[in-house]
């Protein structure tokens, strides 16, 4: 709390915190996380159920709806997801416009606000059943979107989505496929996409969460807000940390010149981080790395996959898990060092993996967008500020 009385004549408590690290912008039903006990939970249900037990699009149900679904809504919605993935013909044109390789961040974000000149209906969205068609739009057209961006981004032909294929598989699909050509998608690898959407799909108020929030309150169209979203999520100290973790390995290279980078993020007079370890809330592990270390190292078993990258990983991973530095400071491997490795492993190219968290995330933010967009008074986020410039002056 800070005395304003100098700078303002308002009166009652005024209190500046930076971040708003501990500041809490709006009631949710949503996601629940105990940092300390390494704890997230979607609606209730802890996050390593529903890796294991249930399918991103049973995640996105839930956090859509509140409540998991039967087996025949599950496969309704799998079926709608489907229906709804193909995009407007209007949307390709707008992407020819671009220049190769413009990042895919770019494109996608460009591609989401995009749809909101096709579906401006969803400016007043009052109606349960108005509320549904938009979230089940968004988050079945995402997808179709990122692999456009990443195909336009290198001069591919697109690929339409595939009826047949569940919502991971068609995007996966979508990715790799070439035309006339037999695309041979592992069980274990559409598992292992699967689960990085499904533990990336909300963690409450963190910085993109707000934006999306953000445009919310103001009654902006949902889809510029999720292009919002995009656009908070595209740096790297938020959605580019699983690419951060990956340049950072190549920079290493080898595995004998992984001491020298360990010792160089114990110097506190050199900059240098290790990429994929600490986080802001989980100081004792984070529990979406501990699910993603499983399937990293089932995934690389079946793949057959060992490389120099994956060799200096190991190494900084188990030197980090015993030394007295990282482990007196909470520095675990999080989320971003592990599903770094596996979407490489994936063949997803680095400036791919951010898309990635994008669609994973667009259940979570279309799902606080409507929270707050169907809470009985809505106050427009409009936060104050620690006015520091000069007091007023007297013109010459
Ligand atoms: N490597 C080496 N030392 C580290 C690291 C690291 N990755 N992270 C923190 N430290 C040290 C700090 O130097 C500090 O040491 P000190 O107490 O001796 O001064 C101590 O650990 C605490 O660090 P803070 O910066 O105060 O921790 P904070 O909670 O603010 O930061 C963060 C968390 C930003 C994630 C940090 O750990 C970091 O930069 N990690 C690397 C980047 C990364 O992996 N980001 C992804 C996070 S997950 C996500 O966003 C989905």
């Amino acid at each position: 709390v800070v005395d304003i009385s100098s700078f303002y004549k308002e009166t009652g408590m005024f209190t500046y915190d930076e971040g708003y690290t501990s500041t809490a912008s709006c009631e949710s039903k949503i996601t629940y996380i105990d940092g300390a006990a390494g704890k997230l939970m979607y609606r209730g249900y802890d996050i390593s159920y529903m890796a294991k037990e249930k399918s991103f699009l049973d995640t996105a149900y839930l956090l859509l709806n509140g409540e998991l679904p039967t087996k025949e809504e599950s496969k309704e919605f799998r079926i709608e997801m489907n229906k709804r993935a193909f995009v407007h013909e209007g949307i390709r044109k707008l992407y020819d416009s671009f220049p190769d390789r413009a990042h895919p961040m770019a494109i996608l974000s460009a591609g989401v606000s995009a749809l909101s000149t096709i579906y401006f209906n969803h400016l007043e969205i009052n109606t349960p059943e108005e509320y549904r068609e938009m979230a089940n739009r968004i988050v079945a057209k995402v997808p179709t979107l990122a692999a456009m961006s990443y195909r336009y981004s290198n001069g591919m032909p697109i690929i339409y989505p595939d009826l047949d294929k569940t919502f991971t598989e068609n995007f996966l699909y979508m990715m790799r496929a070439y035309p006339h050509k037999h695309v041979d998608l592992k069980p274990i690898e559409v598992k292992a996409l699967d689960t990085i959407f499904t533990l990336h799909a909300d963690h409450e108020q963190n910085a993109s969460t707000t934006a999306v929030r953000n445009l919310a309150s103001t009654m902006a169209h949902p889809y510029a807000a999720i292009s919002a979203g995009i656009g908070a999520l595209w740096g790297r100290s938020h959605g580019g940390a699983n690419e951060s973790v990956i340049r950072q390995l190549e920079m290493i290279g080898t595995v004998d010149k992984v001491d020298e980078f360990i010792a160089r993020a114990k110097d506190k007079n050199d900059p240098f981080r290790l990429m994929g370890f600490g986080h802001r809330v989980y100081k004792n592990f984070d529990p979406r790395a501990t699910i993603l270390k499983d399937i990293r190292d089932k995934l690389m078993d079946e793949l057959g996959i060992s490389s120099e990258l994956v060799a200096v990983a190991n190494k900084i991973e188990h030197i980090a898990l015993n030394d007295e530095y990282f482990v007196s400071r909470g520095l675990y491997p999080n989320i971003d060092f592990y599903s770094g490795l596996i979407l490489r492993a994936l063949k997803i190219p680095k400036e791919m993996f951010a898309v990635i968290f994008v669609i994973g995330r667009t259940p979570g933010w279309i799902a606080q967008w409507s929270e707050l967009r169907q809470q009985k008074t809505i106050k427009i986020a409009r936060p104050r500020q620690l006015y520091t410039g000069k007091t007023e002056r007297t013109p010459n």
